[in-house]
């Protein structure tokens, strides 16, 4: 059974992201995963302090709810990460996640450890935001392709819709619903992703 792991990165409960990720869920327990939601922006991570406790180990120090969530990254066959664009980044919580994997970097670039949780997983990225400008998701797509090369997980591309602001706006778009179930069956199903057309990887 796959086993999805969705960092739900906007602290809108309710929200596009949450919208969009309950989407992808639906798609992906109908057709058999195994799927868990982490709220967060309601939990409590800490940006990266810069310690150096990481350095000799590929472990991070801080005690905190990411204890959890990098043996509930190890555990998993495929990282779902859904944020809203905050100005043309990824929220500050999604980056506080994003910064602790650098423990996972240290693991793997440093220490030469082997894959992260033994094995390598697939990635994709759920986003949207108010405007509209071609530029607006690069940003965004170069951090999530570095933090997924930190815990050993293939980015296989992302769902990403423009002009989506009001909360629940996102239900008014076309094709984001479906597109979101579709993806999560897909990745329920270990089915390639390579000619699924919404999925953007640039
Ligand atoms: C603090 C903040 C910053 C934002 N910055 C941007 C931005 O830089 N570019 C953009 O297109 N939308 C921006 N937005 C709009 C959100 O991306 C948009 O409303 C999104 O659909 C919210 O998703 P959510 O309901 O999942 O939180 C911002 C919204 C907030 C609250």
């Amino acid at each position: 059974m796959v086993k999805i792991l969705l960092f739900m990165g906007s602290p809108r409960i309710g929200g596009n992201s949450d919208i969009l990720s309950q989407a992808l869920i639906t798609g992906a327990r109908n057709a058999g995963a195994k799927t868990e939601r982490l709220p967060i922006a309601h939990m409590h991570i800490s940006p990266c302090l810069e310690c150096g406790g990481c350095d000799k180990t590929g472990e991070c120090i801080i005690d905190d709810e990411m204890r959890t969530v990098y043996r509930k990254i190890e555990a998993s066959d495929v990282i779902v990460v859904a944020s809203p664009v905050f100005f043309y980044n990824i929220t500050a919580s999604t980056q506080a996640v994003i910064e602790r994997s650098q423990a996972c970097w240290i693991g793997k670039y440093v220490l030469k450890r082997g894959k992260f949780g033994g094995k390598t997983r697939k990635g994709v990225l759920l986003c949207q935001g108010a405007t509209k400008g071609r530029l607006l998701f690069d940003g965004i797509l170069r951090t999530i392709r570095y933090f997924f090369d930190a815990i050993d997980t293939d980015f296989k591309g992302a769902l990403l819709y423009r002009g989506i602001e009001a909360k629940g706006a996102i239900r008014q778009h076309p094709d984001a619903i479906n597109e979101a179930e579709t993806l999560g069956k897909l990745l329920a199903t270990g089915a390639t992703l390579e000619s699924y057309k919404p999925l953007k990887n640039k």
